[in-house]
């Protein structure tokens, strides 16, 4: 089975005509080249603006790709924080924590009620973070294990919002027996906005800067990984295209469709769970 990936489309609002025709060239391309699903691996919109993730959806249906079997999309930061608003309400206000955390996760849930056809299918339970999708397919039972990797704005820790965490009541979401037993049945994929990987500049100005990306519970994440045995992680944020193994997983970073439309990942799975990997341009 082929699974497309692509991240960071920071959509902008109907009025970039450019990119909404890049964006059906690329819809319809994974599905000239018979993929079998679709990852997004967040930051959807650009701005946190609802109407980014209606484009996205219509596009999708357009497409025939806007169903549970076929597409299955997550959170980044830019779909949840809105920098310019946050420290504006936080200089007029300054919020409590405790508030703006539960204002963090109301977003959540918005993205997660607006894309439930793609989170929960047809069975009506709540959408939320983390979620597993079994698919099926004839040579291969198929698990997504998807987390939300965006951790809410705050000036000290996370001044620019970019800066990620998977929580604890996430990690610890699968210690259920059954649902363990069920995933060792599986190739299972990890999905989450976030890199594992820091990535780091060469310039020494840059550097002080690097944390403000980074995943910061990394390695737990890792650990929770291992222990679902998932071969693969995709994700996105850091917009580059690339691939890179730590332990027995390998994490894929889908680039960004906003930079380099023309351009995704590409991952096919045979029956006995070989699998490789490579970055597919358009023509
Ligand atoms: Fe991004
Ligand atoms: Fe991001």
């Amino acid at each position: 089975m082929k699974i497309a990936h692509l991240s960071d489309l920071h959509i902008s609002g109907r009025k970039d005509h450019r990119q909404l025709e890049d964006l059906d060239r690329m819809f319809d391309c994974i599905n000239r080249t018979g993929a079998d699903h679709l990852v997004i691996s967040g930051d959807l919109s650009d701005k946190a603006n609802s109407g980014d993730w209606a484009i996205v959806k219509e596009k999708l249906e357009k497409h025939g790709l806007y169903h549970f079997e076929k597409t299955t999309v997550i959170a980044g930061n830019h779909d949840l924080i809105n920098l310019e608003e946050e420290m504006r309400f936080y200089n007029a206000l300054n919020p409590l924590p405790q508030l703006r955390k539960k204002t963090f996760n109301r977003k959540i849930g918005n993205f997660c009620r607006y894309f439930r056809e793609l989170i929960t299918g047809e069975d009506g339970a709540s959408p939320l973070f983390p979620f597993v999708k079994i698919i099926n397919y004839p040579s291969i039972k198929i698990a997504f294990t998807a987390f939300n990797s965006v951790y809410p704005w705050y000036p000290a820790d996370n001044p620019l919002g970019a800066r990620g965490v998977v929580d604890q009541e996430q990690l610890q979401a699968f210690t259920g027996e059954s649902l363990l037993s069920t995933l060792r049945e599986c190739f299972v994929i990890g999905l989450c906005h976030h890199a594992y990987k820091v990535y780091g500049t060469d310039s020494l100005i840059d550097q002080a800067f690097d944390w403000t990306m980074e995943l910061k519970n990394r390695e737990e994440f890792l650990d929770l990984m291992t222990i679902l045995n998932a071969r693969v992680v995709l994700h996105g944020h850091f917009h580059r295209f690339q691939s890179y193994k730590v332990k027995d997983v390998t994490f894929v970073n889908g680039g960004s469709f906003r930079c380099t439309p023309g351009e995704y990942s590409e991952l096919v799975i045979n029956g006995d769970g070989e699998f490789r990997q490579r970055f597919v341009m358009l023509d």
